[in-house]
């Protein structure tokens, strides 16, 4: 009995908890705006978490959660958890080693699947035109799912020339709403522009406020394909929760780090994956859309850019 009390007590302090989360966060910034690729803007239904129209007319929540390192049972949670404060975008990977644990999450989550955004990606290693098309499949069974939002070419490595080809093929049958890339620099991005007969939607980069590709970011704009940061808190690295810069500017606007660094990807027109095993960091990466950085914040972040990688050991 007692049991049962406590876990109704529980149950009412994460539904309060989520619904000042949920509320806070739904000052939504106005329906319609144009963002700097040029892209339309409008807000999701039933989700507090504005969307951006990619170049192939798909909506896409400009903030999601990211996985990678999220495995077995704790991937499992996690995903459930995400899902449940309100994220819909679930960025995946088959080299994650993860796509199962997601797919359970999505299930346990009980959301219908039309509601949710699912990416995932293409190792290298099934590079080629009939093993990215096994690949695929192989990853839709493990997330027990009929079909993707987006999959990306992880890295560009080995025949990507094949493998777009059967990307294209598979959007073209409806397995795939939408195909993209990872890890592409301009060159790359401008070579694979040559021979695609569809355009990637998005190109899914490293990108924070220690390393923030400017050239890539310009060029993308140009070319319409949207900007998608991976590591969006360099994961934890170069100390960035503790960044005197950050911290004064969040203090300004009564907002933490995180929700500083999601904000200023969030204002460049990036979309942006954070990770989080906590439920409470979850929830807080989620309210930053009721506060503005103003041009003097923009300019001191502007200025903490090494302009170099924090994993140089992924070369
Ligand atoms: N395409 C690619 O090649 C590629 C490469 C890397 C990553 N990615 C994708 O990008 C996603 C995000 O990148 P990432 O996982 O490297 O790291 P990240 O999102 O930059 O950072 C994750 C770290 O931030 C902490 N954190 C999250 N919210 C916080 C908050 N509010 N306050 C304090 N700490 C907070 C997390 O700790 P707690 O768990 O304690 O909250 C975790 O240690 C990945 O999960 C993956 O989906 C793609």
């Amino acid at each position: 009995m007692e049991k049962n009390n406590q876990e109704n007590i529980i149950k009412r302090r994460d539904f309060l908890r989520i619904s000042s989360v949920l509320a806070a966060s739904a000052f939504l910034l106005p329906l319609g705006r144009t963002n700097v690729y040029g892209a339309i803007l409008s807000s999701q239904k039933k989700s507090s978490i504005p969307s951006v129209r990619l170049n192939n007319g798909v909506l896409m929540p400009r903030l999601g959660f990211g996985t990678n390192t999220l495995n077995g049972d704790v991937g499992e949670r996690c995903v459930a958890d995400a899902i449940s404060v309100g994220y819909r975008l679930i960025d995946t990977a088959h080299i994650y080693g993860n796509e199962e644990a997601v797919g359970a999450g999505i299930k346990k989550s009980g959301i219908s699947r039309d509601k949710l955004f699912v990416t995932s990606k293409l190792w290298v290693d099934d590079y080629g035109y009939e093993t990215t098309k096994a690949a695929f499949q192989t990853s839709l069974d493990k997330l027990q799912l009929e079909y993707l939002d987006l999959y990306l070419l992880h890295r560009p490595r080995g025949d990507v020339k094949g493998s777009w080809k059967a990307l294209e093929e598979l959007y073209e049958t409806g397995k795939i709403k939408a195909i993209g890339l990872s890890n592409f620099d301009p060159d790359q991005l401008a070579e694979l522009m040559t021979y695609a007969r569809i355009k990637p939607v998005i190109n899914q980069i490293e990108t924070h406020v220690f390393f923030q590709e400017n050239i890539p970011y310009a060029s993308m704009k140009n070319t319409v394909v949207q900007m998608e940061a991976w590591s969006p808190f360099a994961a934890g690295r170069n100390n960035i929760f503790s960044n005197e810069t950050l911290a004064t500017i969040g203090k300004k606007h009564n907002k933490s780090i995180a929700q500083v660094c999601l904000r200023w990807h969030f204002q460049r027109g990036v979309v942006a994956i954070p990770r989080s095993s906590q439920k409470a960091h979850m929830m807080e990466n989620l309210v930053i859309f009721d506060f503005e950085l103003d041009d003097s914040d923009m300019k001191t972040i502007a200025g903490l850019d090494l302009n170099r990688t924090q994993f140089p050991e992924w070369g």
